[in-house]
Parts: structure tokens; C-alpha cells; sequence
């Protein structure tokens, strides 16, 4: 099977296309680099041994898209990663969100459709959950989204669903907790652009010393230390899940033309049991203080993966230790490269 991947420069989709050629897909990938550099692609190529398939594309650009998928054959399943992911942004700058990740989506809908092409994994989130009670299973309620970000996540699921209905398409959505870590080879990793919103590269950048102190945003939240509760899943156990997830969508094992798994590890870690794993693992002293809140955090979300476990056959394999011990090296790679 041919897997063209939309967004594969990124943090989880090169990742994902390592691990799709190492079960035996063919591949090919496009992205515009908004989020992400060439660069990536000849470390791509020196991890999987091959010449990766890359097209630069910009998925808000319809007549590109269809133009593309009119130029390649045998495409048999899409990966649809390709998207902006930073909720601080979105909310200052919702245009753009809804415009290249629902109307990306809608373009590339549109383009799969015309090429015939009916199979497609789509990236969402666990923030469709908000603040439910752990561990959260595919059937809690969905609430209303707190950033636009988060919105464009529950509309293209809608999208995607009301599209099943209409067509042949069939559709499996991987709601992602809290991704992190990086490939083995420190060659490919998240590239967070600015200041990090997430827990983690913010604790490397902190070691490293590109920031001078983490801040801990509030230690009197109602858990077992006072910090807010994340489920952190490394990002190569999460690419696993893709591949899973295509083999679901060609042995026709789903039920329903619109499918939906959680993908996390099952267990919930505090801010503080992650700052003491990493300084475990590292050797690193961090520098960190205790802050207010922050606005919009939810206490404890962690997933509940057996709906992944009995229909994809996929857990996660990595642990806490091995997502800080393979963040580091990344950091420490990024560094030696002088930080591009
Ligand atoms: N990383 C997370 O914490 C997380 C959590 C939940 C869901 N997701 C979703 O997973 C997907 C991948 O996330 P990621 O962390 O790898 O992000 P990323 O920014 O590293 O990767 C996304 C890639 O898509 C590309 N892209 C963006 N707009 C594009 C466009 N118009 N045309 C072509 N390419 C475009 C970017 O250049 C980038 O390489 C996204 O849809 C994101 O919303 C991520």
C-alpha cells in the first residue's frame, strides 16, 4: 500500500513515516515548511536508508492539491497531519486556524475524492474532551471547544463524519493526548518555534539553558502533589499507532466509516513527577519556580486505551524515563547544530 502523508516534515508525521517504512509501506509526503524545515527530509533519508517522496505542497491551495494528487498513482490511504497547532495563537489569530485546518481539510477531502481515494487517519485531539473525569474514554462527552484551535479539531471530526455518510470514505480519528520525546537517532524531533507551550521542551530548553527557569503554573490544584495531571506518550509509540491504524482501514476491521481511538499511555503523571523523571534520567539540576495558574489548564486528563488495544492491537511500549531520556539527546542534538 502506497500512504501519502500531509504534514510529514512535522514533529509526529516524520516520525509516523518511519515507522510506516519500516512495516513495508510505500510513502510519499507534502508540506509547505510553515512549521518545519528541508532538513528534516535528508535526516528522513538517513534514518529509513531511502529517498523520501516529498512534494512541496500547501493544502489551502486547492488547484495544487488535486494537481498533485492528479500527477501521483496508487495512492491507497491519506495521513492527515498537515495543520497549525498552537492554541495561543489561534485565539489571537482564528482566521487562520479555521482556514488551513478546516479548509485544508475541506480541499483535501475534496481532492481524495476526486482521485478515488477513500481511506484516511486524521490527527485530532484530546482537547475535544475538555475537563472530564479520568480516564477519559472515546464515549465521554465531547464539550465545547476553549480555542479555536481546539474548535477546528471538532469540526473537521463533524466534517469527517457527515463525509462517511455521504460517500465511501472511511474515516479513523486518533484523538493524541500529550506527545513527546523523539526518535532514538536524535535526528528527527519536535521543533517548537518561539516559547514552548508544552511542559517539556520547555524543561530541555530550561537544561540546556535557553530559558533561565521553568515556571510550575500552580501547585494547589485538588491532585495527589497540588500540579496538573498530563498522559505523556512518546512520539514514536504514537507514529506505531498510525500504522495500526491504516492496517485497520485496509483489513476493513472498523464497524463504522467513522472511527475514533484515544491515544495515550493510560496513565496520568504530574508536572512535578515529570520534572523529577527528567532530572532522574539526565543527571540535569532544573531550575524551577511554583507560579499562579494558568488560564484554561484542565487538572488531570489521562486516557483510557482499551478501545485502541482490543480493535488496533496497539499500547504504548515507552516509558516516562525513555520520553525524557530521548527529549534530552534531542535537545542536546538541536544544540550542537547550532539550534536549526
Ligand atoms: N503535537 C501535539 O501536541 C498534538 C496534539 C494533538 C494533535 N496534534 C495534531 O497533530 C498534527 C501534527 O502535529 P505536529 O505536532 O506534528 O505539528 P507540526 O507543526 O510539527 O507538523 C505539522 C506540519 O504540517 C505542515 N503544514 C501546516 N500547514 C500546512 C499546509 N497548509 N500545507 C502543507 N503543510 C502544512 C507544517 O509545516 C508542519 O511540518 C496536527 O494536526 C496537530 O494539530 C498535535
Amino acid at each position: 500500500m502506497k500512504i501519502l502523508v500531509t504534514g510529514g516534515t512535522g514533529y509526529i508525521g516524520s516520525h509516523t513515516i518511519v515507522e510506516l517504512l519500516k512495516a513495508g509501506f510505500d510513502v510519499c509526503t507534502i508540506d509547505n515548511f510553515d512549521n518545519s524545515y528541508p532538513s528534516v527530509l535528508e535526516n528522513l533519508n538517513k534514518i529509513t536508508g531511502t529517498q523520501i517522496e516529498f512534494d512541496e505542497v500547501d493544502i489551502r491551495d486547492k488547484a495544487a492539491l488535486k494537481k498533485y494528487f492528479q500527477s501521483k498513482s496508487g495512492i491507497d490511504a491519506v495521513i492527515h497531519f498537515a495543520a497549525n497547532k498552537a492554541v495561543g495563537e489561534s485565539v489571537a489569530l482564528p482566521l487562520k486556524y479555521y482556514e488551513n485546518n478546516v479548509g485544508g481539510t475541506i480541499n483535501l477531502l475534496e481532492a481524495m475524492q476526486e482521485a478515488g481515494i477513500n481511506n484516511i487517519v486524521f490527527s485530532s485531539s484530546c482537547t475535544v474532551y475538555g475537563e472530564a473525569n479520568p480516564p477519559v474514554d472515546e464515549y465521554t462527552a465531547i464539550l465545547p471547544a476553549t480555542s479555536p484551535y481546539g474548535n477546528t479539531k471538532q469540526i473537521c471530526e463533524e466534517i469527517l463524519m457527515d463525509q462517511t455518510r455521504a460517500s465511501d470514505i472511511k474515516v479513523v480519528s486518533l484523538r493524541y493526548f500529550n506527545p513527546v520525546g523523539a526518535h532514538e537517532s536524535a535526528l528527527i524531533g519536535e521543533l517548537p518555534i518561539g516559547v514552548p507551550n508544552n511542559l517539556v521542551p520547555f524543561i530541555t530548553q530550561t537544561a540546556i539553558g535557553k530559558r533561565e527557569f521553568l515556571t510550575v503554573f500552580g501547585n494547589d490544584y485538588p491532585t495527589p502533589d497540588g500540579t496538573c495531571i498530563r498522559d505523556y506518550i512518546h512520539v514514536v509509540d504514537l507514529a506505531i499507532a498510525h500504522v495500526a491504524a491504516i492496517n485497520y482501514l485496509a483489513n476493513k476491521k472498523y464497524r463504522d466509516a467513522f472511527s475514533v481511538f484515544n491515544l495515550g499511555t493510560g496513565n496520568g503523571n504530574s508536572v512535578l513527577e515529570v520534572i523529577q523523571t527528567f532530572e532522574a534520567v539526565t543527571g540535569e539540576k532544573l531550575a524551577y519556580k511554583i507560579g499562579g495558574r494558568r488560564a484554561g489548564d484542565v487538572v488531570q486528563i489521562y486516557a483510557s486505551c482499551d478501545k485502541a488495544l482490543k480493535e488496533l492491537g496497539w499500547k504504548t511500549e515507552r516509558s516516562l524515563e525513555e520520553c525524557m531520556r530521548s527529549s534530552w539527546k534531542w535537545e542536546q542534538h538541536l544544540q550542537s547544530m547550532g539550534n536549526k
